[in-house]
């Protein structure tokens, strides 16, 4: 399987590629920053230089030919302000989405967040009012599209070990944390069940093994 993994040095990406390559699949991390190269090809994936925020859909598409599916695990990261939630973490999965139909990818999975599909509350700080507002919309283009998606909302992500049991759920779960290398794991498990198409997923740390829980939903 070849999948192209937007936000390819990101911390999840790295975990996914290094998944992806250690089970015999392809994987393509898209980057900004060329000095990212050599981090994506250690973790066992091709590089590709591409600028969510600069790129047309034509040219992303270019990148997707001949790829099984899209992961979109981009996102504007922490200390960046309410415009690039917007310009990242809602208008690059547009364009990875709208590319990925252009060059016939139909399974896309999309990293989005708990807290997303609702309006936020009241009182909200601003940015992540604007970034909950961005994964929302986010989410509602992929499920407007003739794609194979799955839309992926984890809780407060974590760099402890992955301990490989996890709670999976449509909304709602309760909230809660979960490491990212589970959330590499889940993503990877995804891939390989197209019956989780067409689902919007809530993802925290659980009792159910990687595995049985995607099997489960499939
Ligand atoms: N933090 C949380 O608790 C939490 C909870 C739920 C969901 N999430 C979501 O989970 C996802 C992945 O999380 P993570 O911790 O792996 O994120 P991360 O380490 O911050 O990685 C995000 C990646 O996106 C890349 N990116 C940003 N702008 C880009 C652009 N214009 N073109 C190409 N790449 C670009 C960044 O590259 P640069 O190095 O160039 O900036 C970075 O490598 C994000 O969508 C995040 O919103 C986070």
């Amino acid at each position: 399987m070849r999948v192209v993994i937007a936000g390819g040095h990101g911390k999840i990406a790295l975990l996914l590629e290094r998944l992806l390559a250690g089970r015999g699949d392809q994987a393509v991390g898209l980057i900004r920053n060329p000095a990212q190269v050599a981090g994506v090809e250690k973790a066992g994936a091709e590089a590709a230089v591409c600028d969510l925020e600069a790129a047309s859909a034509d040219a992303v598409a270019v990148l997707l030919s001949g790829a099984d599916a899209v992961v979109f695990a981009a996102g504007a990261g922490p200390g960046s302000g309410a415009p690039r939630k917007d310009s990242v973490d809602r208008a690059a999965s547009v364009l990875m989405a709208e590319a990925a139909g252009r060059a016939g990818v139909r399974r896309f999975v999309q990293v989005s967040s708990m807290g997303a599909g609702q309006p936020p509350g009241p009182g909200t700080d601003e940015v992540w009012a604007a970034y909950i507002t961005a994964k929302t919309a986010a989410e509602d283009d992929l499920r407007s599209r003739d794609l194979d998606w799955t839309i992926l909302r984890p809780g407060s992500l974590t760099d402890a070990p992955g301990t490989g049991r996890i709670r999976l759920a449509p909304p709602p779960v309760p909230r809660g944390t979960v490491p990212r290398a589970d959330v590499a794991a889940v993503i990877a498990a995804l891939l390989d069940e197209p019956g989780t198409r067409h689902q919007t997923l809530e993802l925290v740390s659980g009792d159910s093994p990687v595995a049985a829980a995607v099997h489960s939903i499939s």
